[in-house]
């Protein structure tokens, strides 16, 4: 069976960037026979932010509602949370230790961290926590640990999942191969998915729309995404608008088609965002009930979480870190 595994941060409210990036690309995954299934809420990656601890446990249970509303079923699919497994932090030090330094500075996130000091005229490394830097190395455990081939991410994604391999094909070629190299899947018509600004959809830029809208709250959010000031019967350029790049996501290729076609006739903007919010609403209103139900009771969320973890620490995580354990002249504890 190929292995397909992915993870969100605990950092916020799920939003449609994740849910087109990685929660739906995996729930399709997760339904096919020669496929098992690694999902998992990154909690361990959220405490660089440094955020308030009740923002991490809310966090948590939401991002976990919407893997589940989306149609997980923790009884087919390896369902946990990072931070119950110790061997992710364990193994993330003996891939520190190969991990090369130069290629973390190259990092995206890091780089961004370093060009803001430079702007703002303080030293590069002013205020950047050890654990931004580190990140890439975290994440490289949970994908490696589990001997992940699929990585269903956004595109965002991709230069980590690259660091992954070349992680784990310095541990292999160092210590014997044990490790599988992982590959990002990406959804060819989803590209980046553009928030209510323009730019990425994205936590840190407070322009999301969060997957458990109400209908009401997703029709309001819709309307306030920015266009240009083109008027109804002026022809609208379809690959730079950021209403047609969402409609793209959430449409088959005919509609998408032809909303392509709306555009160079010339479709006012109030039509083509009405059509976006009902293609959406159809797709998330199942969703959004399941969601309710679910965040209403954290207590059984929390007994699926604990027994996934442990199922997989189990079945996975303890023996192979035993193996690595020894490969690299430690004693093997499992
Ligand atoms: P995170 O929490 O930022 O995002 C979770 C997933 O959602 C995707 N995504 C998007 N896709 C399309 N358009 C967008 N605007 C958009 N915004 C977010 C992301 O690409 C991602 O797939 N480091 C990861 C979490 C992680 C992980 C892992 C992922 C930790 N360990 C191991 C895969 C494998 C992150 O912060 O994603």
């Amino acid at each position: 069976k190929t292995r397909v595994l992915t993870g969100i941060t605990t950092s916020g409210t799920p939003h449609l960037g994740n849910y087109v990036g990685a929660i739906r690309p995996a729930i399709a995954a997760s339904h096919q026979s020669d496929v098992e299934s690694f999902y998992f809420l990154a909690d361990l990656h959220s405490l660089i932010k440094l955020q308030p601890p009740e923002r991490v446990q809310r966090s948590t249970l939401e991002i976990a509602a919407a893997w589940l509303a989306a149609g997980l079923d923790p009884s087919k699919v390896w369902f946990y949370r990072q931070s119950d497994i110790p061997e992710i932090t364990e193994l993330t030090w003996l891939l520190t230790c190969v991990a090369g330094k130069g290629i973390l500075n190259r990092a995206h996130a890091y780089k961004a961290a370093v060009d803001k000091n430079r702007g703002e005229g303080e030293d590069d490394d002013a205020a950047i926590n050890a654990g931004l830097f580190m990140y890439p190395v975290l994440m490289a455990a949970d994908i490696l640990l589990f001997n992940a081939e699929r990585v269903p991410v956004g595109r965002d994604q991709i230069q980590h999942i690259e660091m992954a391999r070349d992680f784990g094909q310095r541990f292999n070629h160092i210590y014997g191969d044990h490790f599988a190299l992982p590959e990002a899947a990406i959804e060819e018509h989803v590209a980046t998915l553009p928030g209510l600004d323009g730019r990425k959809m994205s936590k840190s830029y407070d322009n999301v729309i969060p997957l458990s809208s109400s209908r009401e709250q997703l029709k309001k959010l819709i309307f306030s995404i920015v266009t240009d000031s083109r008027a109804p019967g002026e022809a609208k350029e379809a690959d730079g608008s950021n209403v047609f790049q969402l409609y793209q996501a959430f449409a088959t290729a005919d509609e998408t088609a032809a909303m392509r076609q709306a555009f160079a006739d010339g479709i006012g903007w109030g039509d083509a965002k009405q059509k976006l919010f009902e293609r959406i609403d159809a797709e998330i209103a199942p969703l959004r009930e399941r969601y309710q139900a679910l965040v209403a009771n954290p207590q059984r969320i929390e007994e699926q979480l604990r027994d996934g973890a442990q199922r997989v620490r189990a079945a996975y995580a303890t023996p192979l870190l035993g193996r690595l354990r020894e490969a690299v002249g430690l004693r093997d504890l499992s």
